[in-house]
């Protein structure tokens, strides 16, 4: 459910144009806009870990769905390069927010800009552009 102070606002340009893709990207969304509403009201370090450990589990599990599409249909072989890259993306995301968590769970704090703003602009960033890139290859692909 979307609020006017929600952080992302949900739009079409999300969407890949694959169901369960779109949906999840849609779970991605609600979540980086609850942890903001959440740490806006209540900032703990608790919080914030609990957040950073459900979003690395849904991100790996969101990627994993990603990637079964890209082996399935072979991405790798027709785009290499954007292959590499998008993985690359989702590594990198997966290795910051753990990065993250483990410095909570030593008790540093980060600032909730410094990982509201990260997220954002993370999810931003590679569902327009690296992920549209797949959803363009998909749909010329899936018959
Ligand atoms: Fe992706």
């Amino acid at each position: 459910m979307s609020s006017s102070s929600d952080k992302i606002k949900w739009n079409q340009i999300f969407e890949m144009g694959i169901v369960n893709i779109d949906d999840q990207h849609r779970v991605l969304v609600d979540t980086i806009n609850k942890a903001n509403h959440l740490l806006t009201n209540d900032y703990t370090i608790e919080n914030l870990q609990e957040i950073t450990k459900d979003l690395i589990n849904y991100a790996d599990f969101h990627f994993k769905t990603e990637e079964e599409l890209m082996e399935t249909y072979q991405y790798s072989s027709y785009m290499l390069e954007d292959y590499d890259m998008h993985i690359q993306e989702h590594r990198e995301f997966s290795v910051k927010v753990q990065n993250i968590h483990d410095e909570l769970v030593e008790g540093n704090s980060i600032e909730r800009a410094e990982i509201i703003n990260f997220l954002c602009q993370w999810l931003i960033d590679h569902t327009h552009t690296t992920d549209k890139k797949l959803g363009y290859f998909l749909e010329k692909n899936i018959t």
